[in-house]
């Protein structure tokens, strides 16, 4: 399956297949050079997918986990290609999950003002998310994604078999970004989510939400009116990973707990079922007003106002510009 992302700088195919990466030869220029960026963590065996096909000038693992997309680390890796005297031809291999995805993206949109990147997202949450839309970033001290660009890739290897060895819980981290496209704009999506065993209809279910995310991108891609619609969930989500320095909750486990503060009540019963169904988070003890201050911080946040993303009826988000938002979002 091929679906091709429309973006002001350059369209891009999304290849999904079930072992796409065993034949990457056809999607792939062989003649060109290519650097792997990969966190520590990936497993040698999709590695070696690429070592043995591709000319690769440079191999660079770096720590897997989110403190990775920092300045620091960035800066020592875009200056180790630098220094190896590698030209602006070569392609970067973002092979990981969303933390390579942003990082590398990021090296790529900034080394001498810009080299190809070719995304092969392996989570679940990369697959749907993190690797189509264009956006790369690294933390600052204190806000999440806040130096970043965003800067369209050059192709997407999606290969849900590399999802057999991603643990449970990673899984899971992408079922709540699936879940988040169902509610803000799939009731199908929602109910078969809610009533089928999904093993069978994996890569139905990645394609119908890279689907979902294209049609957001390409109508919004920078971020000005409906893409905000996929922060759904992430005002609250956000806070609750910074208020536990990011140690307690996944990106997506906090989203879960954030997209329940934003449906209407006649949701929340079949949102709860769905997140208990893939091991989420429903319930934490946090205080809002503790969060409060995280949200302040968030990149998103205006100085008087804050827009808010709720979901009223499965499947149909709307956006509520919030001012106030320290004594609104307390209600
Ligand atoms: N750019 C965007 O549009 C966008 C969207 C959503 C999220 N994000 C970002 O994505 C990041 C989270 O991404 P993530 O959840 O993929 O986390 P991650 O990149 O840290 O990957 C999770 C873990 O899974 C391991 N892993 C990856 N693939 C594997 C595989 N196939 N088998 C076994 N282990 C594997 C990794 O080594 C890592 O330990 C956050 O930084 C978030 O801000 C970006």
């Amino acid at each position: 399956m091929k679906i091709t992302v429309k973006s002001k700088n350059r369209d891009y195919d999304v290849i999904i297949n079930n072992g796409v990466l065993d034949n990457i030869e056809f999607y792939l220029d062989i003649t060109r050079n290519y650097i792997i960026v990969s966190d520590d963590n990936i497993p040698e065996y999709i590695i070696n997918k690429f070592l043995t096909k591709l000319n690769i000038v440079k191999t660079i693992r770096f720590p897997e986990g989110e403190t990775s997309k920092s300045l620091s680390l960035y800066s020592s890796i875009i200056n180790s290609i630098i220094n190896a005297n590698i030209t602006k031809d070569v392609v970067v291999l973002a092979i990981g999950g969303g933390v390579t995805g942003d990082l590398a993206g990021f090296i790529a949109s900034t080394l001498y003002r810009g080299v190809d990147y070719i995304q092969v997202p392996t989570t679940l949450l990369a697959q749907i998310d993190s690797s189509i839309g264009g956006k790369v970033a690294v933390n600052s001290d204190k806000v999440k994604n806040a130096i970043g660009t965003i800067y369209p890739p050059k192709l997407v290897l999606v290969d849900p078999n590399v999802l057999s060895s991603l643990s449970k819980r990673h899984f899971n981290n992408g079922m709540a970004e699936m879940i988040k496209y169902s509610l803000i704009s799939s009731k199908s999506m929602f109910c078969k989510l809610l009533k089928d065993d999904i093993n069978s209809l994996l890569e139905d279910l990645i394609i119908e939400s890279i689907k979902i995310k294209k049609q957001i991108v390409e109508e919004d891609e920078f971020d000005v009116g409906v893409r905000q619609t996929l922060n759904f969930g992430h005002t609250f989500g956000h806070a609750y990973e910074a208020y536990y320095e990011y140690k307690k909750y996944l990106h997506g486990e906090a989203v879960a707990l954030g997209m329940l503060q934003f449906v209407s009540e006649k949701i929340k019963s079949d949102l709860i079922a769905l997140l208990k169904k893939f091991s989420l988070p429903i319930e934490d003890q946090v205080k809002k007003e503790d969060l409060i201050k995280f949200i302040k911080n968030d990149k998103k946040a205006k100085m008087d106002s804050i827009n808010i993303i709720k979901v009223k009826s499965i499947g149909e988000a709307y956006i509520e510009k919030i001012y106030n938002y320290e004594t609104e979002l307390l209600k």
